[in-house]
């Protein structure tokens, strides 16, 4: 077996593969593939092979198993026997300290660093920079580039992550944290009602608060003048998600609101928490219904993408809006809100929304197995985008606890092909265009990835788009997340034996262009691997997985700050930091992948 796997023909290193390469090959090949051997053993005998009679099901039960005719695969036609391998490491990681601890260690800053761009005087100053309590600032840099404000679009996506972190171990709601995401929702409700350049918000005489798609204000909470991409229609469907994080974070926990309150109220050394709501059905009233009534009202109009670039309908912007909206009437169905005209409402938006995405929006392309995330832009853009992935993960989180999902039946999970593909687009687009990853141009390794390929911001103006920090956190997150899900539903792995529409399977699995697609057999159809549930390919199928996401965040390695600093992009050549200094949601891609990772490795450890 050994002999056999370190023979193995190393097709997609670049050649001349300098003999150093190789030896190290053979190094990594020893130190990280053969453990995967040693975790298999005790595996019950009833695992292992046994032969499936289905014609065009290729079964794998053992990837580190030899051939044995005794326990063919399901294959009927010898002729095209060929077996399909996971893909060997990938040679290349970052020298020197250990990268386990390297990543606890940066995790627990970039939390730190996240919290410190959020308003909130009971740990921070900013206000005494103007900050309101409550509000999260993108960066702290205020000049070149500015980005001394708040986004409602970050801000919901950072509090999402604080949200994350709410609960601890020990089950119990963090204080400290909580009092945080409750100033941000009341300073959510302020900016509801500044009037500003997008329209009237909440309280004017605009019954489609138009005011709600603004996407930027001071940090003091007062209206933005200046001109900007307006609207964009992604931050209030956001800050929904965020909020219903936390209620559903909130009630897993135990925990009433209106009892939270009342002790962070209680806690206050001195000063006063005055809120605008005081428990979950004020909450409702003043902030939530708001949200819902402008994404029902607004979701088919056109709007800047989240990248303030481009107006049109997004991918990204119409699934955030899609989950909010399907979220929404969870949550008025279960509160006794169902009779609410809303909720109606929220229902005929929720069907016209999903089939927006899945049928009329022009996301699915036919000549494109990626998904496009502005199909109106396609005559100067390939449509790939990193906003793609990012949607999926923040519409499908996975770290819910055992609260009821309101997740299911969103389309473009994080097993879906097209969102897969997508990340294999991007990266093998992206291991090109950006020199520093051009050491690592190998299937199964992670590289540092930018926003999309025709990005020509450089985090001040416009020169050449490089490699950002919560673009390759994101990548990460989505293995650590696919391997969530896997075990979450319990059952076998099934890919369609193409490299079409599973093209993303072909970083992990070699093998794939030996099974002709299509009508070969009885039934037609392509071959389907099928990976069983628990056995030992699907742990070694699982291990591949967290290998790969921790690629992307070894690559991050080498390019964060001494210490542990973020800014928003990498210089493509060179690999120094560039654009925003510590950018919150560099920090917060980075924690929440992080997140991800520590609860998906005792799943791995224990497959039973
Ligand atoms: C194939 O296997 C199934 C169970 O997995 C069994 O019900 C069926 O009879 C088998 N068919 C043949 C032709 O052996
Ligand atoms: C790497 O760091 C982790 C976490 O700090 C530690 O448990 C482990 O023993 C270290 N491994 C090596 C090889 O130093
Ligand atoms: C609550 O979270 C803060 C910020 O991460 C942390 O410093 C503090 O130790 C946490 N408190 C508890 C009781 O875990
Ligand atoms: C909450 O918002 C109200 C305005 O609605 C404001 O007066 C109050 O100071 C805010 N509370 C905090 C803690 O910032
Ligand atoms: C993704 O997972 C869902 C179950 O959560 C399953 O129904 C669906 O078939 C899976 N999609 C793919 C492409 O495997």
């Amino acid at each position: 077996m050994i002999k056999k796997r370190s023979g193995r023909k190393q097709c997609s290193l670049p050649l001349p593969v300098p003999l150093v390469a190789v030896v190290l090959l053979i190094c990594a090949t020893y130190k990280y593939i053969l453990p995967l051997k040693v975790e298999m053993v005790g595996w019950p005998a009833q695992l292992l092979p046994l032969a499936l009679n289905e014609s065009n099901r290729v079964v794998i039960q053992d990837f580190f198993k030899p051939y044995d005719p005794a326990y063919p695969t399901s294959l009927p036609t010898k002729n095209y026997y060929r077996k399909i391998n996971l893909r060997p490491l990938a040679p290349y990681r970052t020298s020197g300290a250990n990268f386990s601890a390297w990543l606890e260690e940066q995790t627990s800053t970039s939390f730190e660093k996240l919290l410190a761009n959020i308003g909130d005087s009971s740990y921070n100053s900013l206000r005494e920079q103007g900050v309101a309590e409550g509000a999260v600032i993108a960066s702290p840099s205020k000049e070149k580039p500015d980005y001394f404000y708040q986004w409602p679009r970050d801000a919901a996506i950072t509090v999402n992550t604080v949200v994350s972190n709410l609960v601890g171990s020990d089950k119990a709601v963090n204080l400290t944290l909580a009092g945080t995401i409750v100033k941000y929702l009341n300073n959510s409700a302020v900016l509801q009602r500044v009037p500003n350049p997008s329209g009237q918000g909440v309280g004017g005489s605009d019954p489609q608060l138009k005011g709600l798609g603004e996407p930027k204000f001071e940090v003091d909470s007062s209206a933005f003048t200046g001109n900007w991409g307006r609207p964009q229609n992604d931050g209030a469907p956001l800050r929904l998600i965020a909020t219903f994080h936390f209620l559903q974070r909130l009630c897993d926990a135990k925990v009433d609101l209106k009892q939270l309150i009342a002790e962070l109220q209680g806690q206050g050394q001195g000063q006063e928490l005055r809120l605008s709501f005081h428990d979950e059905e004020s909450l409702f009233e003043t902030l939530i219904r708001y949200d819902l009534e402008f994404v029902t009202q607004n979701w088919k109009v056109d709007s800047f993408d989240l990248w303030e670039e481009v107006k049109g309908h997004h991918f990204f912007t119409s699934l955030v809006q899609l989950a909010a909206t399907k979220q929404g009437l969870h949550y008025m169905k279960t509160h006794g809100r169902e009779n609410d005209p809303l909720a109606q409402k929220l229902q005929q938006a929720a069907n016209k929304l999903n089939d927006f995405l899945t049928l009329e929006g022009g996301f699915l392309n036919p000549n494109k197995n990626y998904i496009v995330e502005t199909p109106s832009n396609l005559n100067s853009r390939s449509g790939l985008d990193v906003a793609v992935l990012i949607a999926s993960l923040l519409t499908h989180a996975e770290d819910e606890g055992e609260g009821s999902s309101p997740h299911t039946n969103l389309p473009f999970g994080v097993n879906d092909s097209g969102i897969l593909n997508t990340l294999h687009s991007l990266v093998s687009t992206m291991a090109i265009i950006y020199p520093v990853n051009h050491q690592r141009h190998s299937p199964r390794m992670g590289v540092a990835l930018g926003r999309y390929p025709e990005d020509v911001y450089d985090g001040i103006g416009t020169s050449e788009g490089n490699p950002w920090f919560l673009a390759t956190s994101h990548a990460a997150q989505l293995l650590y997340q696919l391997i969530h899900k896997m075990y979450a539903d319990q059952a076998d792995l099934e890919i369609p034996v193409n490299t079409w529409e599973s093209k993303f399977w072909t970083s992990i699995f070699e093998g794939f262009e030996e099974y002709p697609s299509g009508g070969v057999l009885a039934g037609g159809g392509d071959y389907r691997l099928i990976i069983p549930y628990k056995s030992p390919a699907f742990h070694q199928t699982m291990v591949s997985l967290l290998n790969y996401g921790d690629s992307f965040l070894d690559k991050l390695r080498e390019h964060v700050g001494e210490d542990g600093s973020m800014s928003e992009q990498f210089n493509k050549y060179t690999g120094i930091m560039q654009g925003a200094r510590e950018l919150t949601w560099s920090h917060g891609a980075f924690w929440s992948s992080s997140h991800v990772r520590e609860q998906v490795l005792p799943l791995i450890s224990s497959p039973n």
